[in-house]
């Protein structure tokens, strides 16, 4: 297999830091060092070009090095990079919040600007926690989330995710998070996908009525949950979500961190599945991966709470010094008008349906369960067999390492894969990647072959 060679410096300077999620003396076996991006594909350090299926990692939904964004940004650095927010606001962070605000579903109006997925999410509990506060529900502090789900890094976020061992490291984790699972896990118990929905949305109700809803504030979900797999819901489960939490006055949060801009065939998940959340957060796709941005969008009539006289103190108690930048705003202007002006949400959907064709093709080799996802948002879920189901694991460990040395990156969990190509790929783009994972899925399937081969031989 060919790989990439180190100098004993790079191998040196690898030692003094992480790659995120990654076993060091794994990765620095089989090191990715990126210098260059362009469109859809990454340039590695030996001059190699890989596809770059993931959008780098459901961020750069315009191709990389977009060139609106690019003069957007020059445009912006020449004039000012940088307001206090303490004090005051630039110009570019206003006309980003009507930008949000003209794509977003219902009264979504009220807009932070973040510097990235974390502080969104982090910002948007500890919002709806004072907004309850201020507004006679003191005792409403609780927040539900899913097992599976992932909701960023910093301490709230990983409270409310559901990632095993991610999130086991660091506990105990702040009191005040519940977890109930995803419509996945009871798949197999229920006579339909539908049913297994309705099971899981009520379970959602059944913790809030069993905590007490006087002490709950907020369900968080992704509307697509990526680190379980693509798992999609229905639109029926979204929309019992939104009456229970509805009925039993309790914030709905759509953590839209990766199905935000465009990838699932409209400007949000929320649109796509039809039901209007009380919060989305963002981030990735906002800035196209040009600046580290996010942003937390909440009903326009929560922020009234956090109005009053000037004697109240009453204002959301909450900033970071990065948060509103103007390149960063600039940035994100010039990404939505893209989307906008191309209806390139549009297009995602018809290069979905396109996408999804191409990978269902995969199941002839009888280790693909389902081909889950909407629009260029899709994963692939691996199994042993088709009767049996049992994850594959090992497969998708080849795979992961294959596709890398095939010029291919993806996301590989590793029962699973999940592909999200740049909204502006064409279809014959498509078709390259859809090949790179072919020929991948079948050479990892002989490598893994092989291995049971001789396993079975020296038994
Ligand atoms: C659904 C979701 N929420 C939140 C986050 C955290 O975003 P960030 O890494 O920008 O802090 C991520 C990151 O992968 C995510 O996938």
């Amino acid at each position: 297999m060919n790989q990439m060679r180190l100098d004993p410096r790079r191998e040196r300077l690898l030692k003094r830091t992480f790659v995120d999620f990654q076993q060091m003396s794994d990765f620095i076996q089989h090191p990715l060092i990126l210098e260059r991006a362009e469109g859809l594909y990454y340039w590695d350090s030996e001059g190699k070009r890989y596809f770059d299926a993931i959008g780098g990692i459901f961020v750069a939904t315009l191709g990389h090095g977009h060139p609106r964004v690019l003069e957007a940004m020059r445009k912006q650095m020449e004039r000012m990079t940088f307001v206090p927010p303490l004090h005051g606001i630039a110009g570019v962070t206003l006309d980003f919040v009507e930008r949000v605000g003209n794509v977003t579903p219902g009264n979504l109006k009220y807009v932070k600007p973040f510097s990235g997925g974390s502080e969104s999410t982090e910002a948007a509990m500890k919002f709806i926690r004072q907004y309850f506060k201020q507004t006679g529900h003191p005792g409403k502090y609780k927040f539900i989330s899913r097992y599976l789900g992932y909701h960023g890094g910093t301490a709230g976020a990983m409270a409310a995710s559901g990632t095993g061992s991610r999130k086991t490291k660091f506990e105990p984790h702040m009191a005040g998070f519940l977890k109930v699972f995803p419509p996945n896990h009871y798949r197999d118990t229920f006579a339909s996908w539908e049913e297994c929905n309705r099971f899981a949305a009520r379970a959602v109700e059944d913790v809030i009525i069993h905590e007490d809803p006087e002490t709950v504030a907020g369900v968080i979900v992704e509307p697509i949950g990526n680190t379980g797999g693509i798992i999609t819901p229905t639109a029926e489960y979204f929309r019992m979500l939104r009456e229970i939490c509805t009925q039993h006055h309790v914030m709905l949060i759509f953590d839209e961190v990766i199905t935000g801009f465009g990838k699932t065939g409209a400007m949000f998940a929320a649109q796509t599945f039809g039901v209007t959340p009380d919060i989305i957060c963002c981030g990735k796709g906002l800035s196209n991966g040009a600046i580290p941005m996010g942003a937390m969008i909440a009903r326009e009539d929560l922020a009234e709470a956090f109005w009053g006289l000037p004697e109240e103190d009453l204002q959301f108690a909450h900033g970071h010094t990065f948060a509103g930048n103007p390149l960063a705003c600039a940035v994100g202007i010039a990404v939505i008008d893209e989307i906008v002006e191309h209806e390139l949400d549009r297009r995602a959907a018809r290069l979905g349906e396109y996408l999804a064709v191409r990978l269902e093709g995969l199941k002839r080799y009888g280790v693909v369960r389902e081909v889950r996802g909407k629009g260029t948002l899709r994963g692939v879920e691996l199994v042993r067999d088709t009767q049996s189901m049992a994850p594959f694991p090992e497969l998708g460990m080849a795979l992961k390492r294959i596709a890398l040395n095939n010029g291919l990156i993806m996301r590989i969990d590793p029962t699973w894969f999940a592909v999200s190509p740049a909204l502006v790929a064409t279809e014959s783009e498509i078709d390259e990647m859809c090949s790179l994972i072919e020929k991948s899925l079948a050479e990892a399937l002989e490598e893994v072959g092989r291995r049971e081969i001789t396993a079975s031989l020296a038994r």
